[in-house]
């Protein structure tokens, strides 16, 4: 979810108001998603790169956090969507923001429409990092690990890999965005900003990865079975 600081500053307002303006985006989104009958569906919200950033807005995005998922509790409860928190390691968490993440797993735990994981505080090779102290700590063999051993200590190890990801406002980066599960990812890079991004836009993405065709580094077979490259 990019763009926000931009979004503001090219209305001359605080970049807090982007984030602020992002919040009607992420409920348009989880909708989109869950009509168009996305399984699953993560939201990065918060990188473990993004404390770098001046304090006043990182205190202001916990504070918006917060009050985003004590106000949407009720309506994601409502609809189906088991929600869950992917990274919250940081101590400079309030306590009382993983409290409500905490509150919102366990009133959706049993919920079987689409998973919505809001990554916050993420980082993909910290989680890499984690799996492997997991397997260490619990004495595997080095040559039991498998790649299928490995995702099981990831954190969420029902995660199934990304099949798209979409990243607005243009920057064309993956910023530490769960690295194991990306591996055969298709990219998409709307140059609109996160804040004016709406359900159309997200389904236009739907539309672009519908037409990619994906190959997992192998042929596509002709309707005559010979190999095209
Ligand atoms: C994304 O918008 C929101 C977060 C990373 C929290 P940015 O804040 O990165 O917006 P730009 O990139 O500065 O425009
Ligand atoms: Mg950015």
């Amino acid at each position: 979810m990019d763009g926000n600081g931009r979004w503001a500053t090219r209305r001359s307002l605080p970049r807090t108001s982007g984030h602020r303006a992002a919040e009607a985006t992420v409920i348009d989104v989880i909708e989109a998603a869950r009509t168009a009958g996305v399984e699953w569906l993560t939201l990065y919200a918060f990188s473990t790169e993004n404390w770098r950033r001046p304090s006043h807005e990182v205190d202001f995005l916990m504070r918006l956090v917060r009050h985003a998922v004590r106000k949407h509790a009720p309506l994601l409860h409502a609809r189906g969507i088991r929600c869950r928190f992917l990274g919250v390691t940081d101590p400079r968490i309030p306590p009382s923001l993983t409290r409500d993440f905490d509150d919102l797993t366990t009133l959706t735990g049993e919920n079987r429409g689409m998973t919505l994981t809001v990554a916050f505080d993420h980082g993909g090779r910290g989680d890499i990092v984690e799996a492997a102290r997991s397997l260490i700590r619990r004495g595997v063999p080095a040559d039991d690990v498998t790649e299928e051993s490995f995702a099981a200590h990831l954190p969420f190890a029902d995660t199934p890999d990304v099949d798209l990801v979409i990243r607005t406002s243009g920057e064309q980066r993956i910023s530490n965005f769960m690295l194991w599960h990306v591996a055969y990812a298709e990219w998409v890079f709307p140059e609109v900003l996160w804040p004016d991004f709406r359900a159309p836009d997200f389904l236009e993405c739907l539309h672009i990865y519908q037409q990619r065709r994906r190959r997992y580094g192998g042929v596509t077979p002709n309707t005559n079975g010979e190999p095209r490259p």
